[in-house]
């Protein structure tokens, strides 16, 4: 149950404040392949990634026009990590876009990477795909769909597992809710 679960999945959160720190480019790279070794349709590797830490670029990516007034907190991210795909790269099943499937196994296992190095993520959906495309000459044909800083949380890193399950674990819904054995609503 819950006390089995691998710390670096315990504590993993939304880091929305960031210490200046610049962070080392093998821990960019450590963080970066672990996000290129996860599963994707067909093993069609439809996801790419974009580094900004280039004051002059992540001044133009973090601006309140490309990221909106709620994430305006993320200009305080000394990296941000733009996430990339190519539909055309991957197949449709069912109604199901899987770049966009790939994309969520690739960035959780990004995210998950980052915290095991004491490193800060969060998933930013609220951008400007426009902008973005054309602050980095990403081509069109290609998607945006997400961005998320990287660097060292400017608070102690939660914390303990208990103290993690208290202010995380505890707002997701039920695990009776979440999974079923065998048939739908006959809960775990
Ligand atoms: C698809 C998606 C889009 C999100 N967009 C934003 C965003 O634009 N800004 C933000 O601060 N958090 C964003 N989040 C982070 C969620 O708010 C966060 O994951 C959720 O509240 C759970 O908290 P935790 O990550 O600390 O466990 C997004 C998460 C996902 C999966």
């Amino acid at each position: 149950m819950y006390e089995e679960i691998p710390d670096d999945i315990k504590l993993r959160n939304s880091v929305r404040r960031y210490k200046p720190t610049e962070v080392p480019i093998d821990k960019i790279l450590t963080i970066l392949d672990a996000a290129r070794i996860a599963p994707s349709w067909e093993n069609d590797q439809p996801v790419r990634y974009v580094v900004v830490n280039e004051p002059r670029v992540l001044k133009q990516i973090t601006s309140v026009e490309t990221v909106t007034m709620g994430n305006a907190w993320l200009k305080s991210a000394p990296c941000v990590i733009v996430g990339v795909a190519d539909p055309s790269k991957s197949g449709v099943r069912e109604g199901i876009p899987y770049y966009l499937v790939d994309f969520g196994a690739s960035m959780e296992n990004l995210m998950l990477a980052a915290s095991s190095l004491g490193l800060g993520t969060c998933w930013i959906g609220a951008f400007n795909e426009v902008r973005v495309k054309s602050i980095l000459s990403i081509p069109d044909e290609l998607r945006v769909v997400a961005l998320t800083p990287l660097g060292y949380p400017d608070y102690p890193r939660i914390l303990t597992p208990d103290e993690s399950y208290s202010k995380k674990v505890s707002r997701r819904i039920s695990l009776k809710d979440f999974s079923f054995f065998n048939e739908w609503k006959n809960p775990v």
